[in-house]
């Protein structure tokens, strides 16, 4: 196939830097909004008088049916056309003749491109948004139903205090809307149209910029010809809240994976999201989480592919920045794949209570709470803490836990204890007296839910 620009070329484009150069076979993805800002832009083209509105109906018609086609499957894709851009507008001239080589007054490939792209990481972007949402859902039903089961809590993975099972996963809901967040203000920053930048300087046409904007939904226009195609800031932006969103998923992952082992065993994931080993009757793996944890990685590589890609370049387009497009698809892929499976798996996954609880009692976790104990009856803490600290190793060479030891030895340490003790160390008193405001307490907690029900409906 010629190529569009083959006038000022003596000879064709060897066959190996042809394949080379085209992006077709990715950047094919973005057909529909290229069509769409195409649509606009003819649209806006007639509306200044600059083509005639017949011109424009038959360019606006000619792109429908090619939306159509490529929609049906009708049309497939052409692997010699150098890429998305390019092939649309021979598709165009082929189906309605010399009228389609009227499109591309006033624009260039390289506003095409970045629009392009723009539109598509916003109809990305608002999909991941939901499936972040079905997320914080799943959690929210497990949350709900684990408002009472008793857990503990770890530092250093080591036991700590006790906390509820709904406390422990609403930490993770509150990193998932930090993550919309994220997501969206970024998205803010994003939606400004630099259709018509006219590759670098603008034009002597009479555009107007702000009609095309307005009808694909941009918030303005971008100020400058030379940062509308040259920016790539909202790619990074966006590759680095995924890769939060990632950074989320994979810790909460390797929290599944360790809680569902045969050393913790406080959750059984549900059939459906786990396998079994080809040689080991026995097993039960947690593919799925390890999965994401596995995947994480290459979005982080996609990130650093970006910034990489962009650190060199000189203003304005440069070729380069045709390399921005595989690893943000991939880091979208990855993360639409990722949710997909993360948010079910949370939401069937069987939480084991009576585990928890048991494990709950083993580890001296109420060691805080005793030493709160005589503090409120008028120790400093740091007295308290030091002689919880004794019981504590008295209790590990009598191979007892601090429930069991009588209250004549705790007594031996300090005339404050006295029989009231065993229940202001009771598992259920340490997480009820936790109080203050975001501790695992039941109103915090109920606080929680009550905030994270609330954000899936405003976002
Ligand atoms: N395929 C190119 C890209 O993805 C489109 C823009 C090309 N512009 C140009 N002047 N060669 O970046």
């Amino acid at each position: 196939m010629e190529k569009m620009w083959a006038g000022r070329f003596a000879k064709a484009l060897d066959k190996e830097a042809d394949d080379f150069n085209s992006s077709i076979h990715f950047d094919c993805k973005m057909y529909k909004q290229d069509i769409t800002g195409s649509m606009k832009h003819a649209a806006m083209l007639a509306m200044q008088g600059i083509i005639s509105q017949d011109d424009c109906d038959e360019i606006v018609d000619g792109l429908q049916t090619i939306l159509d086609d490529l929609n049906s499957g009708k049309l497939q894709f052409d692997p010699d056309a150098e890429d998305i851009h390019m092939f649309v507008e021979s598709e165009l001239t082929a189906r309605i003749g010399d009228v389609g080589k009227r499109l591309h007054t006033a624009r260039s490939r390289n506003d095409q491109v970045a629009l392009d792209i723009r539109l598509y990481l916003r109809d990305e972007t608002n999909e991941i948004i939901e499936l972040i949402k079905n997320l914080l859902s799943a959690i929210l039903v497990q949350a709900k139903a684990n408002k009472s089961t008793i857990m503990p809590g770890y530092t250093h993975l080591q036991r700590a205090q006790p906390i509820t099972f709904a406390h422990q996963i609403l930490a993770y809901a509150m990193m998932f809307t930090r993550d919309i967040d994220r997501l969206k203000d970024a998205l803010k920053r994003m939606n400004y149209c630099p259709l018509g930048s006219c590759a670098l300087s603008g034009t002597t046409y009479n555009t107007d910029r702000d009609f095309v904007a307005e009808q694909l939904g941009f918030d303005g226009i971008t100020l400058n010809s030379i940062d509308g195609v040259s920016d790539r800031d909202f790619c990074v932006e966006l590759l680095s809240a995924y890769s939060t969103v990632m950074m989320h998923l994979s810790r909460f992952s390797e929290e599944i994976i360790l809680w569902s082992s045969w050393e913790f065993k406080f959750i059984e994931l549900d059939d459906s999201y786990t396998t079994g080993s080809s040689i080991m009757p026995q097993k039960k793996n947690p593919d799925m989480a390890e999965l994401v944890r596995g995947k994480t990685g290459r979005v982080y590589g996609d990130l650093v592919t970006m910034l990489t890609a962009l650190k060199g370049l000189p203003l304005a387009y440069n070729k380069d920045m045709q390399e921005d497009k595989e690893c943000i698809f991939d880091a979208i892929e990855t993360v639409k794949k990722c949710l997909k499976v993360f948010a079910p798996m949370i939401e069937t996954m069987n939480v084991l209570a009576d585990n928890m609880y048991s494990a709950a009692q083993k580890g001296f976790i109420n060691a805080t709470d005793l030493a709160d104990y005589l503090t409120k009856k008028g120790m400093p803490f740091r007295s308290a803490y030091k002689i919880v600290g004794q019981i504590v190793a008295e209790c590990i060479s009598k191979g007892i836990v601090l429930d069991t030891m009588p209250i004549e030895d705790y007594r031996k340490h300090s005339e404050l204890f006295d029989e009231d003790l065993y229940n202001e160390i009771s598992l259920e008193t340490c997480v009820e007296k936790r109080i203050s405001a975001g501790g695992t307490g039941k109103a915090s907690v109920e606080k929680q839910i009550e905030y994270i029900s609330e954000f899936i409906d405003k976002n």
